[in-house]
Formats: C-alpha cells, structure tokens, sequence
C-alpha cells in the first residue's frame, strides 16, 4: 500500500460553463473561477471537454491549460478528435470516461476490460507526451486489473452510486457499495495504480471516501459550484477542504 499522503482536491469547473452557456454570455467565465479556487487551496482543476461541447469549450481548455499553477486534470471520452487537443494542450493529467450525447452526466464507468486492446494503444501516445492518464472505472476488480494492464497511471473510482443510495436513503445499500469501493482502492493500490475518486461528493458524503487510506485525490465538481452559490467559492472549497481532511486524520 502506498504512504498515507496529503489528500488532493481537484475542483471540477464543468458547471460554470453550464451557467454561462445557458444565457450564451461571456460569463461566468470558467477560467475566473479555476483562479479563484486555485488561490482557495484546489491542489488541481478538472474540467470535461464534451463532444457536445455543452459545458467546456476547446478556448476554455486552451485557457486553464495555459493560465493556470496548479495541474489540469483534462476528462475527455477516448476518441481521436481528444486525443488530439490531449496531445496539443499536454494537461498534467488526461482522465478517459466513458461519454453518451443522452446522459446528463457521467453515468457509469469505462469498460476497460472491454476495450482493453483499444485503450492500451490510445493512451501510449498521451503516456510518452508525460500526461499521467487515468481511467474513470467502477470497483470491479476486472476493470481495475484491466487498468493496471494497460499501463494508465491512475484509476478514478467512480462514487456516484454511493451518492446517489446515500441520497434516497437507502443505507444497507450503501454501506455495501462503499465496501466495494474500499476493496477496489486497496486492489488498485497494490496493482501500483494511483487511486482517485469522485462524482457526486458532497459534504455528506464526502467523508467516508476520505477515509480511505489508499485515495490520494478526489475531484468534485457540481456540488461545490452548486454550494458557492450561497456561501462563494472559496468558502465551499475550504468547507470541503476541512471535512476531507478531518476524515483523513480520524
Ligand atoms: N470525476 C469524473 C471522472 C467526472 O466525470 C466528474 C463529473 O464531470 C466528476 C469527477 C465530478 O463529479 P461531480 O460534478 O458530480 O462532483
């Protein structure tokens, strides 16, 4: 298992996009906010070039890959038109999820047991030009193995099931979901995989992620843009920031 480190946040900015393209205006401007949490203590921000462009822009891309200090963890679907703009922007980090134009967010993880022959040539490039790739995937032990095959770097555990059970209150349901992420953090740590987790995290929820040992960055996105609207970025992200690392010293 790895040393017990520093919890990372990124902060994903996808839905300041949203707000700014719902009135197709020049603001809230993604970059503005990436700054802004920069300065609020985000160890990294996370931004979701969609094909559909609905959010995230290729210019906002441009713009937080050149404008930022801390690493841009870049989400994308594993197509060319993406491996591409990986290529030319070399973010720190290329996070593969798996992408449907129907779905209102990310709703399940990548197949990489699936498409494992595929992926393994995709991400050979994005490895040699240094970005440190990581597959958006459930705990199921295949697809952590698959990941661990292929050479990705990192593997993101996908928590938006356990959010979502927490949610509508169906705790049995829950705690067992969150034992298979438990089990799927200690595989993937010992296959040498960086763990990371993220989707749907929100002050409730948050805290048993933290805890585990092996998770060294979780990327939160909607709840936290959601949350600055009462109380501001900074204040929601060092909110975050508190109960991440309150759960990590317990
Ligand atoms: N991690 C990944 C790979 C994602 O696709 C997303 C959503 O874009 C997140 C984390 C953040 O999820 P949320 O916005 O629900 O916090």
């Amino acid at each position: 298992m790895r040393a017990r480190g520093k919890l990372r946040l990124g902060v994903n900015i996808d839905h300041v996009a949203t707000v700014r393209n719902a009135r197709g205006s020049a603001y809230p401007e993604p970059l503005r906010a990436a700054l802004l949490a920069q300065e609020a203590g985000a160890d990294g921000i996370t931004a979701h070039l969609r094909e559909d462009r609905r959010h995230i822009r290729d210019a906002d891309i441009e713009a937080l890959a050149t404008g930022l200090r801390v690493p841009l963890n870049f989400e994308m679907a594993a197509t060319a038109e993406m491996q591409a703009l990986a290529l030319r922007h070399r973010p720190h980090a290329v996070c593969l999820v798996p992408e449907k134009r129907e779905e209102r967010t990310t709703e399940g993880g990548l197949d990489v047991a699936g498409d494992e022959a595929r992926l393994c040539d995709y991400i050979a490039p994005l490895r040699e030009a240094g970005c440190r790739v990581s597959m958006f995937i459930g705990h199921d032990p295949r697809q952590i193995e698959a990941s661990a095959r292929i050479g990705a770097a990192v593997v993101e555990l996908h928590t938006g099931h356990y959010c979502d059970l927490h949610s509508e209150g169906r705790f049995a349901e829950r705690d067992a979901e969150l034992a298979g992420l438990r089990a799927g953090a200690v595989l993937a740590a010992s296959l040498g995989l960086e763990v990371h987790a993220g989707h749907g995290l929100s002050f409730e929820t948050v805290g048993p992620i933290a805890a585990f040992p092996q998770v060294m960055e979780l990327n939160i996105g909607h709840f936290l843009i959601a949350e600055a609207i009462f109380v501001g970025l900074p204040a929601a992200i060092a909110e975050m920031r508190r109960l991440m690392d309150l759960s990590r010293a317990a």
